[in-house]
């Protein structure tokens, strides 16, 4: 998720780019840069914040009024200068910022190259460039069309704008699946990820939609067509909200807005991976075999990331059938582990920063296992020390608590886990194939979760004056209980425990009384009847049962005070939806509460330190 701005009018373009990339910046941080265009195409870009590209005397005095401008959250190729966006194309006359994610990338770039083009970066963008200067050459068109002609060949998801040499009076913009607003004021054109920085200076915003294309064009009014060139009408809003509420989207909270993130970051951990029900991992590739040779597989990592690694060991013995354990990076790192080298460690981390795990690299990659990665921040330290790595494309997670990585780390750890399946026929190709159309239809099943939310804030709101809680799962779901019982400790300081609902007869039981909430994750699966037997054992001590049962479940939910019903799925799926109710339910009752969601004491987004 990267932020895009652009400007056409009579103004300087450089500080409205600049001063809108610094609103955009909470959604990504990895390199900035900007286009200018005044007869001559100056790009100038940078590895690191705005700030690195901002105040530069020779683009303070640049007179251009024709602009565009790039915030990066990295997903294809790491990030540095070269990385960076505007791309330019091969004769430097065309340069473009990009938002989303090229799926077909690979493949355009093998003709571009056949065709003779030679490409800067690794990134999937400066193919989509090269491809609008390869076709405004060979067919003769302006840049409009030029852009509209390539999007027609590309898969993936857009929100691009675009500028010329040869066309100094416009700009053009599109979108497929990324967010893009347009601001409309006298004389001039403003663009942008969304319309933070845009509401300074006209509240009349359009918001792009899907596959459109918008000519802007100085002195003419806006134009928008379709992929198949048709002129749409102009649909335009009046926007009139504070600029902190519009970075949350309207959310009042980065976490309730990254919880509702939820379908599209795991549709994107997802995109470019599933061809019908194949399964491919192209970063894989180099280590491959080593994979699935592996004697064992270890899965370290530290706080919510390691719930997934108690998912992933279940997934990995059930359908990769290779021997999987599960360490704490920060016991791992000190606890001598024998480690072989026909061993696979598996780190999974949101910020790529965290020092245990980092640690726990080291470690592994000293004893020659391989090391795999499984991280969100593209180009972050545990991806570069590990010998491959699997991104989650979930996106910028600003809330201190992690809710969409989560999701997305489940997702794929899930799919790593078929894919091995896939690869060693250890699983019935119809079964395997069932379970990867189960992955695909999970963010429609997410939507689904997600509008439990009032039902989940009542049952917050019935609770709120617990002082303790406790979580109770079995199999795939012990590991969601502990991480339902994380979140309510994280944001809300009640405190709270996760058990296997088996387990709590040997000692938690003592204290459930008729004041204790328990939260009994028991959507159907293997352990569906069992679980029932624990619930009863809770309910004949009193105590008060919420369960997230599947939507026509009938006997769980009759012992139950309160339910939330998620979705039919298979066990290992039943992970993410049940996921959901307790990422809301631990945010509702810290509101209730009064704390500061997004960044609750005690608490760092990303621990660098020991
Ligand atoms: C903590 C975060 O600091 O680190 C948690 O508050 C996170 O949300 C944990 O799960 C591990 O972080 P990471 O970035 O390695 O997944």
């Amino acid at each position: 998720m990267c932020g895009i701005v652009g400007y056409i009018g009579e103004r300087r373009a450089y500080p409205i780019l600049i001063k809108g990339l610094q609103r955009l910046e909470y959604r990504g941080y990895d390199s900035a840069g900007v286009a200018l265009l005044n007869h001559d195409l100056t790009i100038y870009k940078k590895k690191g914040k705005v700030s690195e590209i901002a105040d530069k005397e020779e683009l303070l005095e640049n007179v251009a009024n024709l602009g565009i401008g790039h915030t990066r959250w990295a997903t294809h190729g790491v990030p540095n200068e070269i990385n960076a966006h505007p791309h330019a194309s091969g004769s430097r006359k065309i340069a473009l910022v990009h938002n989303g994610i090229i799926e077909n990338y690979a493949e355009i770039k093998k003709e571009l190259l056949e065709k003779g083009h030679t490409f800067l970066g690794q990134t999937d963008t400066e193919v989509l460039v090269h491809l609008i200067e390869d076709i405004k050459d060979t067919e003769g068109v302006d840049l409009a069309t030029a852009v509209r002609l390539a999007l027609n060949e590309v898969r993936g998801t857009y929100a691009i704008v675009v500028v010329s040499k040869d066309d100094p009076d416009t700009l053009v913009a599109a979108k497929k699946g990324s967010p893009l607003a347009i601001g409309l004021a006298d004389g001039e054109f403003f663009v942008s990820s969304d319309a933070t920085p845009i509401v300074e200076y006209t509240k009349e915003i359009v918001y792009l939609e899907m596959n459109k294309i918008a000519v802007l064009a100085k002195g003419q009014a806006l134009k928008i067509v379709s992929l198949d060139d048709l002129e749409q009408e102009i649909i335009s809003k009046t926007v009139d909200i504070s600029e902190e509420a519009l970075e949350k989207g309207g959310y009042d909270h980065f976490m309730l807005k990254e919880i509702f993130e939820q379908p599209k970051a795991i549709r994107n951990s997802m995109a470019g991976r599933i061809d019908g029900t194949t399964i491919t991992f192209p970063e894989l590739d180099e280590v491959k075999e080593r994979l699935l040779n592996a004697k064992r597989i270890i899965f370290t990592s530290c706080g919510t990331a390691w719930h997934a690694c108690l998912v992933a060991e279940h997934l990995f013995e059930d359908f990769a059938k290779i021997p999987a354990e599960v360490d704490y990076a920060s016991e791992f790192r000190y606890r001598n582990p024998i480690i072989n080298k026909d061993d696979v460690v598996v780190t999974i981390s949101q910020s790529g920063e965290t020092a245990d795990t980092l640690a726990a690299v080291e470690i592994a990659k000293q004893s020659g296992a391989l090391v795999l990665s499984i991280c969100n921040v593209v180009g972050s330290s545990i991806p570069r020390h590990s010998d491959a790595t699997i991104y989650t494309y979930a996106g910028p997670e600003i809330s201190v608590a992690s809710t969409k990585a989560f999701s997305t780390q489940l997702t794929t750890v899930s799919l790593l886990a078929l894919f091995i399946a896939q690869e060693k026929k250890t699983i019935e190709k119809s079964e395997l194939e069932k379970m990867v159309l189960e992955l695909v239809s999970m963010p429609e099943k997410v939507e689904k979760v997600l509008e439990t939310k009032d039902e989940v804030k009542r049952i917050a709101e019935k609770y709120s004056y617990a002082e303790d809680a406790i979580y109770l799962g079995r199999n795939y779901n012990f590991p969601i209980a502990l991480e339902g019982a994380i979140k309510l400790k994280e944001i809300s300081y009640i405190h709270a425990e996760g058990y296997p609902a088996a387990e709590m007869k040997h000692g938690p039981i003592a204290l459930i009384d008729d004041q204790m909430p328990v939260i009994m994750i028991n959507p159907m699966g293997q352990l569906y009847e069992k679980t029932v037997s624990n619930m009863q054992e809770v309910k004949a001590r009193g105590g008060r049962l919420i369960t997230i049962v599947s939507e026509n479940d009938e006997i769980a939910s009759a012992l139950s005070e309160d339910v939330i019903r998620i979705p039919e799925s298979s066990e290992f799926a039943s992970t993410i939806l049940a996921t959901i109710p307790l990422q809301l339910l631990s945010y509702y009752m810290a509101i209730l509460k009064g704390r500061d969601v997004d960044k609750p004491r005690n608490l760092a987004k990303s621990v660098t330190v020991e």
